[in-house]
C-alpha cells in the first residue's frame, strides 16, 4: 500500500551509549558545530554579549533563552541558503544573571531582560562548503533576520475567538491585538512555508488569580493558574514590569495566550498570528498535513497529565504553487475550520493491569473517534458557545469525554505515510490515588518513561473522524518488562525514556528526542524504521550535554544535517553562573544554543 518501502530506510549508525558527560556527543563518522548560541547577534547592530552589563534593548536584538523548537526553510533552491526559525520556550533566571538569588531580588530591567529572551528567532544560514554544516550568516543586511519576544511584540488574533469578550482587556477593547507570545515550545513548518510555535506552560507567568473574578476562577484553575495566591511559588513576579500580567487588574489577559502562533519567516515585517480556531491549552505544538481532499489537517497535543490529542481540519483548500495568489490564500487556511478532540478505545480493556505487559491479543491498540468540537463558528459541545470551546478547549474535553492521556507532546504526521506519531512522555500520576486508571493506550501504573503512539486514519483520509492506534514503542530500559519496541529483539535497541519531540527524515524513519530521562542518563536524539523488519529497531543517535533536554530536531530534505536545539544545560537545582553544573558549550557557563550535526563524508543522516 501507500509507502512500501518508506521509514524502512537504513539506519546502520553505530549507536552511542548512555552517558552523562558535559558534552555534545555524536556517532562515528559524524561531526556537530553550536550554530547559534544565547546572546549571539541576530539582528545587525546587537551589542555584543555581555552578561554582567545585559539589557533588555541589547536582549531584543540578540538570540534568545532557552531555544526549543527548530525549523530549516530554504531561501534559494540550491540549498545554499536557509531561514532558521527557533522558538525561546522559557527563561532560567539562576543561569542568567550573576549572583542571582531569588525573583524579588532581580531589578526591573532583568525582568525585562528575561522577557526579551523569550519568544523565536528567525536567523539567515548558509551551507559550508557543500557539507551538511551550516552557519549563520553574520554580515550583510540580512533582511529576514527577526526576533519576536514576550516584551513588546504584537500578535493578531484570528478565527472566532478573536473579538470576543473573553479576550477583551483595557488595552485592547477590541479583543484583536496582544502583545508578546509565552512559553513557546514545539512547532512544525507548513505546507505553504510559514512557522507554527505552540504556546505552552503559559500559567506560569500570571500572578494575582486569588483576585480574579469568582466567575472566572474555574476555568483560570483548568488552566493550571494558582487562584489562591497573589504570587504562586516560583513565580516570575512580571507584573513587576508589565501590568497585564497581574490577573486581578486584567483577568482576560490569560486568555489571549496558550494559542498557536503563526509566523511567515519570508515577510519580516508581517504581524504573527494566533489562530483561536485552533482551540487553547498548553500547546506542545502543531504540525500540518495536506489531505486527499486538499484540506489541512493541524496534529497538536495539550501537553499536561491527563489532556487531550487534538485535529483541527481547515474550511478551505490547500492552493498549491509558489504565486503571490496561492500564498496569500493559504496564509489565511488556519483562521477557519474544525477543531476535534479524541477518543480512544480500547481493544483488550479488562487485561490491562498497569504492568505494561502486552494484553493477549499481543498489542496495545484500538479503535478511536475524532469528537467534533466545533466547526466554523458553529459548537457541537452543548452549553459552551464556539469562541467558549476554542477560548476554553479544555472544558469541552471534558464535557465530550475526551480521553485523558499520558501528557502528550509532539504529535506529528509522517508526510510520506499521512500516519500520525504522538509522543506521550510520561505520567508519574497515571492510576496513582483516585487518578484515572491505565488504559491501553496509557498502560502504566505511575508512568515514568512514556510511550509512542502511531495513529492511522481511516481510509488513509487525514480528515477522517475515525482511527485506529496502537503502541509501536512503550519507553524505558529494555530489560525492564514494560518496555515494547514493536517486538523488535530488545537486546539490540538503546534506552528511551520521556519522549518528547517527534521528526521524520527523507525516507520516512522516526527520530525522537527526549526530556527528562528518568533513567539517569543525559537525554538524547534516537531513530527507528517504522516499516519492515527494522520497525522498533531504535538506536541512540546522539547526546545533549548534562542537565540539558533535547528539543527540535529538524532533518533537512536532503538529509544530510540534523538540527537540534539544547535546551537549558545545567538545569539543576542550586546550580549558578557562578557555580555552574554545565559548562556548554564555551567552558565558562551554561548557554543554551542550537547544534548542527553532518556526517563527515557527506552521506545521508542515519546511514
Ligand atoms: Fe515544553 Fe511539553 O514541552
Ligand atoms: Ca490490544
Ligand atoms: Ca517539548
Ligand atoms: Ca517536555
Amino acid at each position: 500500500g501507500a509507502g512500501k518501502g518508506i521509514g524502512s530506510g537504513a539506519l546502520t549508525f553505530q549507536p552511542i551509549p548512555p552517558n552523562t558527560l558535559d558534552t555534545f556527543v555524536v556517532p562515528n563518522g559524524y561531526d556537530h558545530a553550536v550554530l547559534i548560541r544565547w546572546g549571539d547577534p541576530v539582528l545587525p547592530g546587537a551589542p555584543k554579549f555581555d552578561l554582567r552589563r545585559q539589557t533588555a534593548a541589547a536582549q531584543a536584538r540578540q538570540f534568545g533563552y532557552n531555544n526549543d523548537y527548530v525549523g530549516v526553510l530554504p531561501l534559494d533552491k540550491a540549498g545554499r541558503r536557509a531561514l532558521l526559525v527557533v522558538n525561546h520556550e522559557y527563561t532560567n533566571e539562576d543561569l542568567m544573571f550573576p549572583g542571582f538569588t531569588s525573583h524579588d531580588a532581580l531589578t526591573v530591567e532583568q525582568v525585562r531582560v528575561a522577557m526579551a529572551a523569550h519568544g523565536m528567532s528567525v536567523v539567515e544560514i548558509e551551507r559550508v562548503d557543500g557539507t551538511g554544516q551550516w552557519r549563520t550568516v553574520t554580515s550583510g543586511r540580512r533582511q529576514y533576520n527577526r526576533r519576536v519576544d514576550a516584551l513588546s511584540s504584537t500578535f493578531e488574533l484570528t478565527g472566532p475567538a478573536a473579538g470576543s469578550a473573553f479576550v477583551k482587556t483595557a488595552a485592547d477593547p477590541l479583543g484583536r491585538t496582544v502583545i508578546g507570545t509565552l512559553n513557546n515550545c514545539a512547532g512544525g513548518v507548513t505546507p505553504w512555508g510559514t512557522v507554527l510555535s505552540g504556546e505552552e506552560n503559559f500559567n506560569q507567568y500570571f500572578v494575582g488569580g486569588d483576585g480574579a473574578p469568582e466567575a472566572e476562577k474555574s476555568r483560570l484553575a483548568r488552566y493550571g493558574i494558582n487562584t489562591t495566591a497573589r504570587y504562586p511559588s516560583g513565580n516570575r513576579k512580571w507584573d513587576r514590569a508589565a501590568d497585564r500580567f497581574d490577573l486581578a487588574k486584567h483577568p482576560n489577559e490569560a486568555n489571549r495566550h496558550g494559542w498557536i502562533v503563526e509566523i511567515d519567516p519570508y515577510d519580516p515585517d508581517s504581524r504573527p498570528r494566533k489562530h483561536t480556531a485552533l482551540g487553547r491549552f498548553k500547546h506542545e505544538g502543531a504540525n500540518v498535513i495536506v489531505a486527499r481532499s486538499g484540506h489541512v489537517v493541524a496534529y497538536m497535543g495539550d501537553d499536561e497529565r491527563f489532556d487531550y490529542l487534538y485535529k483541527f481540519v481547515s474550511d478551505k483548500k490547500f492552493m498549491k504553487g509558489s504565486s503571490p495568489v496561492a500564498r496569500r490564500h493559504n496564509l489565511t487556511l488556519l483562521e477557519s475550520g474544525a477543531l476535534y478532540v479524541a477518543r480512544l478505545e480500547q481493544t483488550s480493556a479488562d487485561e490491562i493491569d498497569g504492568s505494561g505487559r502486552l494484553p493477549s491479543d499481543g498489542a496495545f491498540n484500538g479503535k478511536g473517534r475524532w469528537i467534533k468540537l466545533v466547526s466554523g463558528t458553529r459548537s457541537h459541545v452543548a452549553g459552551m458557545t464556539a469562541a467558549e470551546v476554542l477560548t476554553f478547549t479544555r472544558l469541552a474535553g471534558d464535557k465530550v469525554g475526551a480521553t485523558k492521556m499520558d501528557r502528550p507532546e509532539d504529535v506529528e504526521p509522517n508526510l510520506l505515510t499521512g500516519k500520525v506519531y504522538v509522543a506521550l512522555t510520561n505520567n508519574t500520576a497515571r492510576g496513582v490515588g483516585s487518578n484515572p486508571k491505565p488504559d491501553e493506550a496509557n498502560p502504566r501504573t505511575a508512568n515514568r518513561h512514556g510511550q509512542i503512539l502511531e495513529l492511522v486514519e481511516d481510509r488513509a483520509d487525514n480528515t477522517a473522524e475515525s482511527f485506529t492506534w496502537s503502541l509501536p514503542i512503550v519507553c524505558g530500559d529494555p530489560a525492564d518488562e514494560s518496555t515494547y519496541f514493536a517486538g523488535y529483539d530488545k537486546t539490540k535497541v538503546s534506552p528511551i525514556s520521556c519522549p518528547d519531540n517527534v521528526a521524520f527524515d527523507a525516507t520516512g524513519n522516526l527520530w525522537i528526542s527526549t526530556d527528562g530521562n528518568a533513567l539517569g542518563s543525559n537525554d538524547g536524539l534516537f531513530a527507528t524504521a517504522l516499516q519492515g523488519p527494522e520497525r522498533g529497531h531504535l538506536k541512540q543517535f546522539l547526546t545533549v550535554p548534562y542537565g540539558a533536554e533535547t528539543c527540535g530536531p529538524f532533518i533537512t530534505d536532503d538529509n544530510r544535517s540534523v538540527f537540534v536545539a539544547v535546551q537549558h544545560p545545567g538545569e539543576i537545582t542550586g546550580a549558578t553562573v557562578e557555580n555552574p553544573a554545565s559548562t556548554w558549550p564555551d567552558g565558562d557557563y551554561a548557554k543554551p544554543g542550537v547544534v548542527v550535526t553532518w556526517r563527515l563524508d557527506g552521506g545521508p543522516i542515519g546511514s
